[in-house]
């Protein structure tokens, strides 16, 4: 199993506001599905809850939900209680699981060593919001720009996806 993670974050490191995207990129949502369609994806449940209805569980991918609550439900979902459960549930396969979020989730995920590769697009502007991607030492980290992507009419802020591999 690989562990993996992958978000979007501003450059102030906001990745959300009022539980919702911020931004609207297409190219980058399209990474999005390119690098994560067929892997099992592990996310907090607000940001599951912050999937519109009709496009969830997010297709070809086996979702998983993060939650304390007892008992807790969702059509065609795993749920687990905590991130290990998530990826023990895979250990021993050889399955790239995602870390799609939110802010709890990723920062939960860096702080207990659960990530071995992250895929960061880096937006290149600052926006307001309320949830971040945590801080985290980027020396331990291998580090390669794998995409970059300019403004056009679609995509109204350029970015740029770095690929990092935890150094062993
Ligand atoms: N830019 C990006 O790439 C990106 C990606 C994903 C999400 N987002 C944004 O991030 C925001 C949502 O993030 P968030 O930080 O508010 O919430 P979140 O991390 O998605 O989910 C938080 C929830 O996960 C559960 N949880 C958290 N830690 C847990 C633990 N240790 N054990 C068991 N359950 C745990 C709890 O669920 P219960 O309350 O049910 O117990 C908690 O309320 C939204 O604005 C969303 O749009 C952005």
């Amino acid at each position: 199993m690989i562990r993996s993670l992958i978000v979007a974050k501003a450059k102030n490191n906001v990745i959300g506001a009022n539980n919702d995207l911020i931004w609207d990129l297409p190219r980058d949502m399209q990474f999005f599905k390119d690098t994560t369609m067929g892997h099992p994806i592990i996310m907090g449940r607000r940001n599951y809850d912050s999937i519109p209805p009709k496009w969830r569980p997010l297709p070809n991918r086996e979702n998983c939900i993060i939650t304390r609550k007892e008992g807790f439900e969702a059509e065609k979902c795993l749920v687990f209680g905590s991130v290990e459960e998530a990826l023990d549930h895979y250990k021993g396969t050889d399955q790239k699981v995602f870390v799609i979020g939110g802010g709890q989730i990723y920062k939960y995920a860096l702080d207990h060593n659960l990530v071995d590769e992250m895929f960061i697009t880096h937006i290149d502007h600052e926006f307001e919001g309320d949830t971040y991607f945590p801080d985290f030492d980027e020396s331990e980290w291998n580090i390669e720009v794998i995409m970059e992507s300019e403004i056009d009419e679609k995509n109204p802020y350029s970015f740029i996806v770095k690929k990092y591999t935890r150094k062993v």
